[in-house]
């Protein structure tokens, strides 16, 4: 078991461990050992997705670990192709007898597709579906703060989260900043890189070899560290307990700034810009 996770508390109330484990791959019999593993190795928040066609694993993995329903805080994602409001309803109760639950702590908007313009539909059917007990708290997911503006202005209902791409080479300053002054919780995903060149990085790799870490930890507590949390992803039980070891260190300023330092504007692993980009 990974040392103590510190807790973070959303604006309706419900906490949060400070690292998620996320599930995108994760399918089947191998995903269901893979969840069932993370759980017991001390992961509490599962992320998960309509789309990544998983939600049964998932509730799969809950039924089969040793860890009370209540204590966990199980996410899933609206998709693209189901924004009207009558459709947003029905898809999230389709998700809820996929995972065979009762309720999802957390139910996310996962993509605006603004050229549709019907996230705002939307995310009134997540502000009812809260309200009628199929959700505890509700967010978005790559929203820009142009689509965060709306619909709080539209329904008067601000998001807990906002998860959104974030990693040292797309390190969101101005989104982060955005979403501290309205109180949302910035989750990352893709917090790694996908495990892409970021783990064979120069300037993490000096850092990691200071602190005795691995390049993956630096990574996880400099997000810890920003006030963000990270929705790691692994299938591997030794992987998946490294990326919650990250709670018995602390970057320096320096090492922050470091690391913060080598984010580029085009930095996105596969350019998926919300204003344009668009999922269904
Ligand atoms: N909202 C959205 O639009 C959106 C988009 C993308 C992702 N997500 C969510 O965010 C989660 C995380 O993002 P992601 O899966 O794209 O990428 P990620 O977590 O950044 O990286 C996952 C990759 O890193 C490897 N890995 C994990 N820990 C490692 C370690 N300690 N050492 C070396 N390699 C390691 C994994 O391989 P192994 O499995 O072999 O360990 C896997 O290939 C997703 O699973 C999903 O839940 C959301």
């Amino acid at each position: 078991m990974a040392n103590q996770i510190p807790e973070i508390t959303l604006n309706d109330g419900l906490t949060l461990p400070a690292v998620g484990f996320g599930t995108y791959k994760l399918n089947g019999a191998a995903g269901v050992n893979a969840l069932v593993s993370a759980i017991d190795t001390g992961y509490r928040l599962i992320d998960s997705a309509f789309n990544y066609e998983n939600e049964g694993a998932v509730g799969e993995a809950v039924r089969r670990s040793s860890v009370p329903r209540e204590q966990l805080r199980i996410t899933s994602k609206l998709p693209g192709r189901h924004h009207t409001y009558r459709e947003a309803l029905t898809t999230i109760q389709e998700s809820l007898f996929r995972a065979g639950l009762d309720y999802f702590d957390l139910y996310l908007i996962h993509w605006p597709n603004p050229s549709k313009d019907l996230y705002v539909e939307a995310w009134q059917a997540l502000v009812d579906a809260k309200k009628w007990g199929l959700i505890r708290s509700i967010g978005v997911s790559n929203f820009l703060p142009e689509h965060l503006e709306r619909i709080i202005q539209e329904t008067g209902v601000t998001p807990s989260i906002n998860q959104v791409e974030l990693h040292p080479y797309f390190a969101q300053e101005e989104q982060r900043a955005w979403h501290k002054e309205h109180g949302i919780v910035t989750e990352s995903w893709s917090p790694l890189g996908r495990a892409n060149r970021l783990l064979e990085d120069g300037t993490i790799t000096k850092i990691a070899k200071a602190h005795q870490k691995s390049v993956p930890q630096i990574i996880l507590r400099w997000h810890i560290q920003l006030g963000a949390l990270p929705l790691p992803k692994s299938s591997s039980p030794q992987r998946q307990l490294d990326n919650l070891s990250v709670f018995d260190f602390t970057l320096s300023d320096e090492e922050m700034q470091a690391i913060s330092g080598l984010s580029r504007p085009d930095g996105r692993t596969f350019g998926q810009d919300p204003a344009t980009y668009e999922e269904f």
